[in-house]
């Protein structure tokens, strides 16, 4: 444990300049005797626009020999008429998900003291918002499972079709009790919409159930996705773990992040809890075309994945530190005024290491 062999994948756009703080700040936190070996793998719209080559089937083995990922974001611009739609994101972050075996989408959503909400004062007023999304990542509507027909003409038919499998969805959902047996409220709601999927919505609520009934400590609801939409808005504190299918989780990720302080603080872990492959660390943000290349983006989120990471690889007190690093920062943060990415780097690692 006093080496690990570190993958990283900057990728695109603000991916490539919020990694390079997270690593500054990974550094600094780290126990002395805890050694990052770094392999940089250059991954993205750049490498598929010059070679065609989007994820090697040798790279991918090579990762998968790593003890953790970091990776920044990947995708071009939208509508590049050389970047064929989903090219990179199926091809490159879904293939890395699925062949490592991810299938705990870690998302966590805090509203730290010092960061902007843009929920009015009577619902911040209800308490602290604090609650992890354990999103299904391996599954769902994600995988693949569909085509088109008659492409093109009046009679073109498109399916995605969503895979749901007890196995699947019995993994994630006995991972999501188990991490909210270890939190203070004890609480966990499924969300699906159980009312129009009712094919994959029974799964989902038989097993939630079945499984309930082995943590009766453990308090449980449900909602469906549209009303959480609301609950989220109107009251966010009444959640604690939600555990909810990929789609649905990746839509409510961006909704927390919004309402916590915003996308540039929300980090997340693809976690493969049976460590039987690498589990990767990223902020949920993507590359931000709008944005890239001026060096303004928030590496925050890329920080705070650095200590999801951390954790995971059994350095607890080290992802403390940044996460105690990021909230005096956050506290420190002057509104109005805009600090260039390396110099909130710089100032959480200055944190981190004094
Ligand atoms: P995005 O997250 O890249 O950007 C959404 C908005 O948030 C933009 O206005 C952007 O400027 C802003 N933003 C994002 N991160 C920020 C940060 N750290 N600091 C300040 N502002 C930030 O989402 P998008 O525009 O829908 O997607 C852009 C590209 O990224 C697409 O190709 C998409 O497929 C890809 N993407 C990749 C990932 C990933 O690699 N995990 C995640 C989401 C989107
Ligand atoms: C995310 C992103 C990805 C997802 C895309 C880029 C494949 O939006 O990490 O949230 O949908 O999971
Ligand atoms: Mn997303």
């Amino acid at each position: 444990t006093g080496h690990v062999n570190l993958a990283v994948i900057p990728g695109d756009g603000i991916g490539r300049e919020v990694t390079v703080e997270a690593l500054k700040v990974l550094e600094a936190a780290a126990p002395a005797d805890l050694k990052f070996a770094q392999t940089r793998y250059d991954l993205g719209a750049e490498r598929y626009l010059t070679t065609g080559e989007v994820l090697p089937d040798s790279v991918l083995e090579e990762i998968r020999g790593q003890d953790a990922i970091l990776l920044g974001a990947v995708g071009g611009k939208p509508n590049d008429p050389n970047l064929p739609p989903g090219i990179l994101e199926r091809g490159l972050l879904l293939k890395l998900r699925f062949a490592l075996d991810h299938y705990v989408n870690l998302r966590p959503s805090r509203l730290f003291p010092g960061s902007v909400s843009p929920l009015s004062a009577d619902v911040l007023a209800k308490g602290d918002i604090d609650f992890v999304v354990v999103r299904e990542g391996t599954e769902g509507p994600y995988t693949g499972n569909g085509g088109a027909l008659r492409v093109g003409t009046p009679a073109e038919v498109a399916t995605e079709v969503s895979v749901n499998t007890a196995f699947g969805v019995e993994r994630v959902i006995r991972d999501a009790f188990a991490r909210a047996q270890k939190r203070p409220r004890r609480k966990l709601t499924l969300v699906h919409k159980t009312n129009v999927l009712v094919n994959a919505g029974s799964v989902w609520w038989r097993i939630f159930s079945e499984v309930a009934a082995e943590y009766p400590d453990v308090t449980t609801d449900y909602a469906h996705i549209d009303a959480v939409m609301i609950y989220l808005t109107t009251d966010p504190q009444r959640f604690d773990v939600i555990v909810t299918d990929n789609l649905f989780g990746d839509i409510i990720t961006d909704l927390a992040a919004a309402i916590t302080g915003g996308i540039g603080l929300a980090a997340s872990g693809n976690v493969n809890p049976d460590r039987t492959a690498p589990s990767m660390f990223e902020p949920v943000h993507g590359s931000a075309p709008d944005i890239a290349g001026q060096l303004i983006a928030d590496p925050t989120a890329a920080i705070l994945s650095g200590a999801l990471l951390l954790d995971h690889l059994g350095h607890p007190e080290a992802a403390a530190k940044i996460e105690a690093a990021v909230l005096a920062d956050l506290t420190a943060r002057e509104p109005g005024t805009q600090r260039r990415t390396p110099e909130v780097g710089d100032a959480i690692a200055a944190r981190v290491a004094g």
